[in-house]
């Protein structure tokens, strides 16, 4: 039998009692409360109205200055950071989800007295539950998620939508979530289940009651009536469930679950089928019609987004992972630490609960760029946390995202001039953990349905693909607007998009990927970042680089076509420091630049240092000149000048920051001079990989040894470990694959790393606790990895 080890009563600090040691720490600077509470965190109500309504917005003081601090009001420590997040959800060992269904408000005992008269017995599920029970229920159930089996729902899920939207289409007006949004999803739970499809009103009853049961905050009264519903439901999963152990055959996820018990009795038991039962219908049916209506109002209030995929269904599937990530239905989610912790440097007790903010993280900007914005070529997208991460991540992503196609499919197909009505209110049903409002009220000009000129688009389809929309498949295409020459060997492109709308704000030191064929080269964008119309780059001549920067210089004219990704910011400038020293090598400029324009817009005291072969070859140097004037030193090395390192860097201290873009010699003597500073003083970015320099042929196999499962993966020579974990079905998030950008690393516990990486710096390398799995090895015939 799988053991669980019950963390539920691993008692946190009790709502409104303070949890720090006052006594011991009379340095730390108190607020009016008398202990490190800010007045902020001590504000914080995840049941405002402003919160239910746009909770990463509500919470973007904490993304900025705070984002780990204790909610005295929730008695929980609220968690905003997307790597915290993710790091939270990631580390399944040390934060137990144990806490994942317990009530946000306890019930008053007469409301507990009437889940009682129920024989109420919600036990652990897959969503609550810790290893090694959990994965080996998971495994065990997994089948009915694989994508073969998802498909066989394709066409039930396409006649539903059919009928559901035929029932509207003529009349002009429409409540989508009432008279849509709710009741498939519904019906396709039910029959994802296996559960007959009857009962839908009453089930919606039993959904809402559930939802406010476990992250609402019903008063004394509203209690005994949740608790009543709650009952009911619970019996009602267990009268479907005896129906159903009558003939479990055919499809269904909860016929296959009892199947499987004949065959692993221990392992899933009675208890805990009537439990995933009613979690089941909740968790398959709310999550998608809360997601496909904020889904719906986001992409009608930006009308030339809704207007794009109106004209062009085939950009539908990374449109709907785009709002996903900007506004998934799952605003936050619960774990407990089992032991005393530091989460983005702030101490976490043991059994302290954490709230951790998913529709936050996939708000930070400093992992998404222009990250309030929508922007459906946003290739990263689908790295949102809308679905938790992790072995805990949701099991039913791809149904919902597969639904959620098809949704926006047929109404784009059949109503384009669809508009929210105005003056509408969205309203949302108070809770913790799900958001998506009440009802969305659309209208349209039924003289201008397109079906009735043109019929036969009632039978296009889109093909649908399970899973989120490739990266690869994802670019913005361009057209090259000007040509011009920068410096010698160096030419500045001025791109625009090819159908002349706005690109997104991009911040200092960002890049894009120019697609060139069958590869793609990293340029920093280096124009005015206020500009939306187009995007600048400068690209100097290699005349022994990888071809890249030759191409460009040799094939491309104005008016050509090309594809890019991004913008993206893999080396971002931290504004709160006081004081700034920039240093540029050669076409390390490109970044630099930008960074010194935004250094002089907010008035920090900065000094960007230049150096180059000589004046002519140096990019950007007029503007430089002009710009940065007072703040600038050049070192042309034709007129004898050079940059003396060491002086430049000599009066830095913890509140510097230094940016360096230039040779990878530049920042190697710099990594050096820093190293007694600390951590994130320095920062720099390289050209481009340098993997070529490592001799490949004498590479061997090594083992990946993942602590969460204990699972082996061979790297082979000539192999990544990127992509053996990827073809052990293990989900490690990517973008350069050349050791650039950081967002393929994990986490070393035992075992030494062959660092291959541009990205972490030399004391990062030596602590040996991160591996770069796109490119780094093992020097060790083993490594384990927190995974
Ligand atoms: Fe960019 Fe590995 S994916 S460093």
């Amino acid at each position: 039998m799988p053991k669980n080890t019950d963390h539920t009563n691993d008692i946190a600090t009790p709502v409104g009692v303070c949890p720090f040691a006052h006594g011991a720490m009379s340095s730390i600077p108190k607020d009016p409360h008398g202990c490190p509470v800010s007045s902020e965190a001590d504000a914080f109500d995840p049941f405002s109205p402003t919160y239910q309504a746009d909770p990463a917005d509500v919470l973007r003081w904490s993304r900025e200055r705070e984002p780990v601090f204790y909610s005295p009001k929730l008695g929980y420590w609220v968690v905003t950071r997307y790597e915290d997040v993710k790091a939270v959800f990631r580390d399944n060992t040390l934060f137990s989800p144990a806490n994942a269904l317990e009530k946000i408000t306890p019930f008053s005992s007469e409301a507990e007295a009437v889940l009682k008269r129920y024989n109420y017995g919600m036990a652990r599920t897959l969503v609550n539950e810790d290893e090694p029970a959990h994965l080996e229920r998971r495994r065990a159930l997994m089948f009915s998620f694989s994508p073969e089996e998802l498909m066989h729902h394709e066409p039930m899920v396409r006649r539903l939508t059919r009928e559901y939207v035929d029932r509207f289409v003529n009349k002009g007006k429409a409540d989508l979530v009432n008279e849509m949004l709710w009741e498939i999803p519904l019906t396709v739970a039910l029959h994802f289940l296996g559960v007959p499809e009857e009962d839908m009103g009453k089930l919606r009853e039993y959904s809402i009651a559930h939802t406010v049961n476990t992250w609402g905050r019903p008063t004394p009264e509203q209690q005994l009536k949740v608790a009543d519903s709650v009952g009911k439901f619970w019996n009602y999963a267990g009268k479907v469930l005896e129906r159903m152990r009558e003939d479990p055959s055919g499809h269904g996820w909860m016929k296959y679950a009892i199947r499987r018990q004949k065959e692993l009795p221990d392992v899933i038991t009675d208890s805990y089928l009537h439990s995933m039962m009613m979690a089941g219908i909740v968790a398959a049916h709310e999550t998608t019609a809360h997601a496909t209506a904020n889904a719906l109002r986001l992409l009608l209030e930006d009308i030339n987004t809704w207007n794009r995929i109106c004209q062009d269904p085939s950009l539908i599937p990374q449109a709907v992972e785009e709002c996903l990530r900007h506004s998934g239905s799952i605003v936050a989610w619960r774990r407990v630490a089992l032991e005393e912790t530091e989460i983005g440097g702030v101490k976490i007790p043991k059994g302290g609960k954490l709230l951790i903010v998913n529709s936050s993280a996939n708000h930070d900007q400093s992992y998404f760029e222009d990250a309030d914005s929508i922007d459906i070529f946003r290739d990263n997208a689908s790295e949102h946390l809308s679905f938790g991460y992790g072995s805990h991540q949701c099991l039913g992503k791809n149904l919902a995202r597969m639904e959620m196609c098809i949704f926006l499919e047929e109404l784009t197909r059949r109503l384009p001039h669809m508009r929210l009505s105005p003056n509408q209110e969205f309203k949302y049903l108070p809770n913790i953990a799900f958001r998506g409002p009440e009802n969305l009220f659309v209208e349209w000009d039924v003289n201008l349905n397109p079906e009735r000129t043109k019929p036969e688009i009632l039978d296009t389809r889109q093909a649908v693909k399970i899973g989120a929309p490739a990266k690869d498949a994802i670019f913005r295409e361009v057209v090259i607007d000007q040509i011009r020459h920068e410096a010698k060997g160096v030419v500045g492109l001025t791109l625009k998009n090819k159908d002349g709308g706005d690109f997104p704000r991009w911040s200092p030191g960002a890049h894009i990927d120019l697609l060139l064929g069958d590869f793609s080269r990293k340029y920093s964008l280096c124009g005015d970042n206020r500009r939306r119309d187009t995007l600048e780059i400068a690209v100097l001549k290699e005349e022994e680089g990888r071809g890249g920067s030759k191409y460009i210089h040799d094939n491309l004219k104005p008016g050509d076509q090309l594809r890019i990704k991004g913008p993206k910011n893999n080396f971002r400038l931290d504004e709160s420091a006081n004081r700034y020293i920039l240093i540029a090598g050669g076409i390390g400029i490109t970044p630099i630049l930008t960074m010194a324009d935004r250094l002089a817009e907010v008035g920090k005291d900065y000094c960007l240092h230049y150096a180059g072969s000589d004046r002519s070859s140096m990019a950007l140097l007029g503007k430089v000149q002009q710009d940065h004037a007072g703040h600038f030193e050049c070192y042309p090395k034709s007129e004898g000048k050079r940059a003396n390192l060491q002086a430049i860097v000599s009066e830095a201290d913890a509140d510097t920051r230094i940016y360096v873009c230039g040779p990878d010699r530049m920042i190697e003597v710099l990594e050096e001079l820093c190293e007694s500073l600390p951590e994130n003083v320095l920062h720099f970015e390289h050209f481009a990989a340098k993997h070529e320099a490592y001799d490949t042929s004498k590479d061997t196999a090594f083992d990946l040894v993942l602590a969460n499962s204990g699972m082996v993966v061979s790297v082979q020579p000539g192999q990544t470990a990127l992509n053996a974990l990827r073809a052990a079905g293990v989900e490690v998030e990517s973008d350069c694959e050349e050791g650039l950008c950081g967002n393929c690393e994990v986490e070393v516990l035992e075992g030494e790393i062959d660092h291959r990486d541009n990205v972490l710096a030399r004391s990062e390398k030596a602590e040996n606790k991160r591996m770069v799995t796109c490119c780094s090895r093992a020097k060790t015939q083993a490594i384990k990895i927190a995974l």
